[in-house]
């Protein structure tokens, strides 16, 4: 892999979706390569997550991934190898977009929050690097 192509902390951010203010209740919408950088191609969520619990601890080799607080908070550590950083997520209008070669970790859930995924491809274990040595040493290739 090229250093140069490698996408760093900069290119995730917090991504402002689509809302639908009603009376009635709120509606927010998402449309694969409108909302999100990426086709969808799988969706995940994780829930009943016991306090203290923390998810994720693994980076991609090339999955894009959407991130959104569905209900509740929590939140999601990134880092690159160069810069790390925390972001909260609180609210179901907003979605992390985490792009390939970055290190997360999710983690501070309230109770009863759901998170949920958005992934440009299907599960596949091969494309986990699951140690973070490995992760850095890769990224320094
Ligand atoms: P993992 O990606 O490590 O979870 P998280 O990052 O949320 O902490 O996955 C946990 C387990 O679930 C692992 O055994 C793989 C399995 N899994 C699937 O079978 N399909 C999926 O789409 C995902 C995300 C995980």
């Amino acid at each position: 892999m090229e250093k140069t192509k490698l996408m760093s902390l900069a290119e995730c951010k917090i991504v402002d979706l689509p809302r639908i203010n009603d009376p009635r209740g709120n509606l927010t919408f998402i449309e694969g390569g409108q909302h999100v950088p990426f086709d969808i191609k799988r969706v995940y969520y994780l829930y009943d997550v016991p306090g203290g619990a923390e998810r994720g601890g693994h980076a991609h080799k090339s999955l894009h991934q959407l991130i959104i607080a569905l209900s509740g908070s929590f939140d999601v550590v990134l880092d690159d190898g160069m810069q790390k950083g925390r972001f909260h997520l609180n609210r179901s209008y907003y979605g992390m977009y985490v792009c390939p070669m970055i290190w997360r970790a999710l983690d501070n859930f309230s109770s009863a929050s759901v998170c949920m995924v958005l992934a440009s491809n299907l599960y596949d274990e091969a494309d986990y690097y699951r140690n973070y040595q490995e992760f850095i040493q890769a990224r320094n290739q």
